[in-house]
């Protein structure tokens, strides 16, 4: 298993991943758009093939996870909760306060990882998501960091 920097070689799988996801899926121009903008994005490989990938604006205040997303293949398999795990040890080396997300209300999958690794509930975002017969509610949850990290190696004495 290796982890790399996303890039526009990735594209074509995760575009894969994205549609076998979502009913309004992101399309190649939102994945370019998070790329130009240098939000900290992650892909997840197994013997060169594209398995998984997460995307996070970070910043000290608060982060934000925008999409992750496993190959249909190989969800069940630990590979979300492993990558999702990089996210936030990569938010909290940068001195992120928190982590926040959003989630269909319907995704239990995506739920029950956010809880396992500590995400709570911290509001409802109504209709916040596209059906294709209307809208759907979201959950807002939230994830308080380890305070210090980067005051532990920007700030001692030695
Ligand atoms: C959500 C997603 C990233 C999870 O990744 P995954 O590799 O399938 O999940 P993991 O195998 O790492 O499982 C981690 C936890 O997720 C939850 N989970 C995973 N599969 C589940 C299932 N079929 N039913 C209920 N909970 C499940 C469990 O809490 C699990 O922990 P456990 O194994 O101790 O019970 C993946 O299923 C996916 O890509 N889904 C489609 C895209 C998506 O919904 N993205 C999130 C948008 S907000």
């Amino acid at each position: 298993m290796d982890y790399s920097y996303l890039d526009l070689n990735h594209l074509d799988s995760i575009l894969k991943i994205e549609q076998e996801s979502n009913p309004y899926p992101w399309t190649e121009v939102n994945f370019k758009d998070c790329l130009e903008k240098g939000y900290y994005s992650l892909a997840l490989e197994e013997e060169k093939k594209l398995i998984g990938f997460a995307i996070m604006a970070i910043s000290t205040e608060e982060s934000h996870l925008l999409n992750i997303g496993i190959t249909k293949e190989s969800r069940g398999l630990g590979y979300g909760e492993k990558l999702l795990k990089k996210m936030i040890i990569a938010a909290e080396v940068m001195g992120s306060k928190k982590i926040i997300l959003e989630v269909r209300v319907s995704n239990k999958v995506a739920y029950g990882l956010y809880q396992k690794l500590g995400f709570e509930d911290i509001g409802l975002r109504k209709r916040y998501y596209r059906l294709p017969d209307g809208r759907e509610d979201a959950h807002v949850m939230s994830k308080s960091l380890k305070k210090g990290i980067l005051s532990k190696y920007f700030f001692s004495k030695n």
